[in-house]
């Protein structure tokens, strides 16, 4: 059975609009373990826009399932994931300006620098996964860093226009994803994963994991509404919930 691992970054977006300690991601973290959630993934940015190392520092204490750090592939963020030790690091490139990690990692390009990242972290007892786009390329240079897991970017078939354009895109992922698996990897992948497009991903046999964060935050404001609604009402009018 597919796991599910909850990316709580954008829990943590919400609280950094305000500056204030909520909502929690420490709480949604846990709360998504309760529901079932196999995995908590954050990631710590260079410019802290949401999750903060506080947070990770927390998450290590009281996360129960697995606790999956994304993080850029710099000598700053190796050395807190040294400290920190989480079960497992994602390596994931990162600019500034991006919204979300626009692209996978450029393994192909950078396989000395990676390898020697991939290294250092499991040599801290970390496994080790790289975010990599659905590419032959890509999936041998990971293979040569000497990390354990790829992440399959399903970004492009999550925006693609039309059905056309999914079905091309589902089948890069599925071709890449049996690749990765008969090279030794083992597979996850994320990115864009909602109510109406997971299935086809998850239908992949070889996929341990997948990594959702976006969609699932989402619904949770949304399904949420009505009871943070009524209770306030509760309150203005009765003074108690
Ligand atoms: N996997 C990786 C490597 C990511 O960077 C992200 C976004 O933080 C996700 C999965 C989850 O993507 P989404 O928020 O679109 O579900």
């Amino acid at each position: 059975m597919t796991r599910l691992n909850v990316n709580v970054d954008h829990v943590a977006t919400v609280r950094q609009a305000r500056g204030g300690i909520e909502p929690d991601p420490v709480l949604a973290a846990y709360m998504a373990e309760l529901a079932g959630a196999e995995g908590i993934v954050v990631h710590l940015r260079e410019d802290r826009r949401h999750i903060q190392e506080r947070d990770v520092w927390i998450l290590r204490e009281t996360v129960k399932t697995k606790l999956n750090l994304e993080m850029a592939s710099t000598s700053a963020m190796v050395k807190i994931a040294a400290d920190v030790k989480p079960d497992m690091v994602t390596l994931v490139p990162e600019k500034r300006q991006e919204l979300t990690t626009e692209g996978g990692l450029d393994t192909a390009g950078n396989l000395k620098e990676i390898k020697s990242v991939v290294k250092q972290l499991q040599k801290e007892g970390i496994f080790v996964s790289l975010f990599i786009d659905p590419d032959p390329a890509q999936i041998k240079a990971s293979l040569a860093t000497g990390a354990d897991m790829v992440e399959i970017h399903t970004g492009a078939y999550a925006d693609a226009p039309d059905e056309a354009g999914k079905d091309a895109e589902l089948s890069r992922i599925q071709k890449a994803v049996k690749k990765a698996y008969d090279s030794g990897l083992r597979v996850s992948a994320g990115h864009g994963l909602n109510y109406f497009n997971v299935v086809q991903i998850a239908k992949i046999e070889e996929i341990e994991e997948l990594n959702i964060g976006h969609s699932i935050i989402s619904r949770a404001m949304t399904a949420g509404m009505d009871l943070a609604v009524r209770d306030m009402i509760g309150l203005i009018r009765t003074g108690s919930l």
